[in-house]
C-alpha cells in the first residue's frame, strides 16, 4: 500500500523527495558516491527527511563536512549535535581514555561519569529553575521526551498534555502525539496516536493572525502584543482543568522566538491550573541561543527539562530528562528503564562536551556571532525582496522566503533553490516548512567562517533574483 506524504509546508525539516536534488546530484556527485548512495538506498528502510540521501561522506572535522569526492560545506545543519564542531579533540580525548577504562556499566552499578554528569546537569538546571534537579539518560532525544511525559502523568496523576500544531519532538508514540507535524503523525497511516494530547496554535509572530497591533512598516509591534497565543493556552488549560503537562520547545528550532512576556504567561497558567511545564531543549540547549538554556532568555521556569543532540559531543547518542527533586516520586515504576541509561562512555563524550562548552566560552560566543549574524542578515533583507523575515536568538537563524511583503504568503520553492544553489557552493544548511532557510551553525564558528557562510548565501540569493527576473521575462 501506497501512503502519501504531506507536503513539505507541513514538515520541520526538508524533504529528500525535490526534484532538485537529483539534478543536483547528476551534477556533483561522482561515481563513488553514486554507488555507495545506490548500496544505502537498498540497504535501509526508505522515510521521509533520510533515506534516500543527498551525498555520500567521509570526513567530518570543525564546522566541515567533506564528500566522497572531496568537496567541502561549511555545515550549518548538522542536526543540531556539532555545537563543539565535530571531532573535537577533547570529547574524542575523552571517550577513547574512557574506553579504556570502563566501556560500560549495567545499571544496578554506579559509574563515575555517570553520577558526575548527572550532577553538572542538576547544577544548571538548578541555576536555571532555582530548584535541585534529578535526572535520567537515554539514547535519544525521543526517549528523553517519553520519560518526561511518564513522569508528568505520574507526579500529576493526570495522563493529558498540551503541546503545539507544527512543533516536533521525536519520533516515537509519545513524542509524535505531543508532536505537531503532520509528518511524523503520519496522516493516520500508524493508526492511534496517544490520546489527551492535545495541541494549540504555537507563536509564531511573523504572520500572527490574531490581530495585535502593527508599527510604522506592518510588522507586528511586539511591545504592543496581547499574547493571544499565550491566553489560548490558558484557555485549554482552563477548560480542560486536567492537563498534566505543557511541552513545547522555549525557541522554535524553525526558527520562531517567542514574543515578549509569552512564557511567563504560559508559565503563570501552568501554575495556576497545576499543569507541570516541560522544555524540551534537545536542539535549543547548551548554549545554541547565547544562553546555556533557551528558556534563560525568558524568565520562566521549567519544571522538567530535556537535552539531547549535541550531549554526546556530535559523537555518541545521548539525552536526559532533567526534573525537579519534587517530582522524584516515581521510585516505584520503571519510567526510564533504558539499557544505557548510566553508560561511562556517552557520559564521558557529554563531560568533555560540558566542558569545552565552558573553557572556550561557547555560550558567550554564540550570543556575540549570533548577533553579527543577525546585523548582515537583516542588511541582505533590505537587498533582496525574497527574504521577508530574518530572525533569530544566538546561532538559531532564519530567513523566511515570500512572494510578496506584504502579503507574506510563503516563496513557493525557492528555498529549495537556495539551498541547492549554496550547495553547489559549499554551504549546508536546512529548509524548514518549504520557506524557512535554517541556519544553525556549530558554535566554534569563527567570524571569518560566518561571514564566508553569510556572502554565499548573500550571492545565492542574488543569482536567484537574477534568475527569477529571468524566468518572468521568458514567459
Ligand atoms: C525539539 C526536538 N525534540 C526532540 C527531538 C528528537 O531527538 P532524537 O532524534 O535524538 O530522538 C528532536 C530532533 O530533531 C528535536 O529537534
Amino acid at each position: 500500500m501506497n501512503h502519501t506524504p504531506h507536503g513539505p509546508g507541513q514538515s520541520e525539516g526538508d524533504v529528500n523527495s525535490s526534484p532538485r536534488r537529483a539534478a543536483w546530484q547528476h551534477e556533483h556527485l561522482d561515481d563513488a558516491s553514486r554507488a555507495l548512495l545506490a548500496r544505502d538506498s537498498a540497504a535501509f528502510l526508505h522515510q521521509s527527511v533520510s533515506t534516500p540521501c543527498l551525498a555520500a561522506i567521509r570526513k567530518a572535522e570543525g564546522v566541515f563536512i567533506e564528500d566522497l569526492a572531496g568537496r567541502r560545506y561549511l555545515d550549518f545543519h548538522g542536526n543540531n549535535v556539532h555545537h563543539v564542531g565535530y571531532a573535537h579533540p577533547h570529547v574524542i580525548g575523552a571517550i577513547q581514555a574512557q574506553l579504556a577504562e570502563l566501556s560500560f556499566a549495567p545499571r544496578r552499578f554506579a559509574s563515575e561519569r555517570a553520577v558526575q554528569l548527572a550532577e553538572a546537569l542538576s547544577a544548571r538546571f538548578a541555576a536555571l529553575t532555582g530548584h535541585a534537579g534529578r535526572v535520567l539518560f537515554t539514547t535519544g532525544g525521543s526517549d528523553a521526551v517519553e520519560v518526561a511525559l511518564k513522569l508528568a502523568r505520574i507526579a500529576t496523576g493526570r495522563f493529558k498534555t498540551l503541546s503545539f500544531w507544527d512543533s516536533f519532538h521525536g519520533a516515537g508514540f509519545g513524542a509524535s502525539s505531543v508532536g505537531g507535524e503532520s509528518l511524523f503523525r503520519h496522516g493516520g497511516a500508524v493508526g492511534p496516536l496517544l490520546p489527551g494530547t492535545e495541541h494549540v496554535a504555537p507563536f509564531g509572530c511573523y504572520r500572527c493572525t490574531y490581530g495585535h497591533e502593527v508599527d510604522a512598516d506592518g510588522e507586528p509591534d511586539l511591545a504592543r502584543c496581547h499574547l493571544a497565543c499565550a491566553a489560548m493556552v490558558r484557555y485549554v488549560l482552563e477548560r480542560e482543568r486536567d492537563v498534566a503537562a505543557v511541552v513545547a520547545e522555549p525557541a522554535r528550532a524553525v526558527p520562531f522566538i517567542p514574543p515578549p512576556g509569552y512564557w511567563q504567561a504560559v508559565r503563570e497558567a501552568c501554575h495556576a491550573h497545576g499543569a507541570l511545564l516541560v522544555f524540551d531543549e534537545i536542539p535549543t540547549g547548551l548554549g545554541k541561543t547565547g544562553r546555556f538554556f533557551a528558556a534563560e532568555h525568558d524568565g520562566a521556569a521549567p519544571d522538567i527539562v530535556v537535552l539531547g543532540k549535541a550531549l554526546g559531543g556530535g559523537v555518541l547518542p545521548i539525552a536526559a530528562c532533567i526534573a525537579r527533586e519534587e517530582l522524584n516520586v516515581a521510585g516505584a515504576y520503571a519510567f526510564g528503564h533504558y539499557t544505557h541509561e548510566k553508560n561511562p562512555v556517552t557520559a564521558a563524550a557529554a563531560l568533555a562536551t560540558l566542558e569545552v562548552i565552558e573553557r572556550e566560552g561557547l555560550v558567550e560566543h554564540a550570543a556575540k556571532l549570533g548577533a553579527h549574524a543577525l546585523a548582515r542578515l537583516q542588511e541582505m533583507k533590505r537587498r533582496h525582496p525574497l527574504v521577508g523575515d530574518v530572525r533569530g536568538r544566538g546561532l538559531l537563524l532564519g530567513l523566511d522566503l515570500v512572494s510578496d511583503r506584504t502579503t507574506k504568503a510563503p516563496a513557493a520553492d525557492a528555498a529549495d533553490r537556495i539551498l541547492y544553489r549554496a550547495l553547489s557552493r559549499g554551504l549546508s544548511f536546512k529548509t524548514t516548512m518549504g520557506h524557512v532557510l535554517t541556519l544553525t551553525p556549530p558554535l566554534v564558528t569563527t567570524f571569518a567562517q560566518m561571514d564566508q557562510a553569510l556572502d554565499i548565501l548573500d550571492a545565492c540569493l542574488a543569482e536567484d533574483a537574477a534568475w527569477a527576473a529571468g524566468a518572468a521575462g521568458a514567459a
